[in-house]
């Protein structure tokens, strides 16, 4: 069974993007498996010399032995928010783990937001990130969802059958391209 790690790049509780890759789950429960960058600190090289956090060193070991990576990333100023490219950069450290973290590792990046055309820097800027980890980043689909706070509910749940048709096409195609 194919094994995908999600994480959602906002740490509020009621965040559309959270909400988005908790959607994803809600099509494919056995194969994406959700995580949570919040426990993980600034970085910090002299934190790092003094041991790496327990967090980043669990996050490290889900995503090594998972088929795929996805992000679900916000947009922040036209490009991807602190906090989450914080744990990509905590991920990659130290640099000798990077194979065995992101190497060839397939990656795709969704994202929300309650404004129009958007999400589209953020996933552009991830785009250099990840080729500098050497990761393998799907580009057979794009999701970008805008003006999430009228495509999700009170509760979070996706309200909208178009953007789940079009979530379900993008998991589809990420999915296969993990699988090969
Ligand atoms: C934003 N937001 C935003 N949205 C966007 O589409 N393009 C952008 O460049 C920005 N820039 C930006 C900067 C900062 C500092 C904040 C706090 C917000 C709005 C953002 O998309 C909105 O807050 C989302 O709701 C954030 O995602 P979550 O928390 O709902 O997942």
């Amino acid at each position: 069974m194919t094994r995908i790690v999600g994480l959602s790049g906002s740490l509020r509780k009621g965040s559309y993007n959270t909400a988005l890759l908790l959607a994803a789950q809600e099509l494919h429960p056995q194969i994406l498996q959700i995580a949570s960058i919040a426990d993980i600190p600034l970085y910090d090289a002299d934190l790092e010399s003094s041991g790496m956090p327990e967090p980043v060193e669990s996050l490290k070991r889900l995503i090594g032995g998972a088929d795929g990576l996805l992000l679900s990333s916000p947009e922040y100023n036209n490009s991807m928010p602190g906090v989450l490219k914080n744990a990509v950069d905590w991920l990659s450290r130290p640099s000798g783990d990077i194979r065995n973290v992101f190497r060839d590792k397939p990656v795709a990046v969704i994202g929300a937001s309650p404004g129009g055309f958007v999400t589209i820097s953020a996933q552009a800027a991830w785009l250099p990130v990840f080729r500098a980890l050497g990761a393998r980043f799907w580009t057979g689909g794009r999701l970008m969802v805008s003006g999430a706070h009228k495509v999700f509910g009170e509760r979070g749940q996706l309200a909208d059958a178009e953007i789940r048709e079009r979530l379900a096409a993008f998991l589809g195609g990420f999915i296969e391209f993990c699988t090969d």
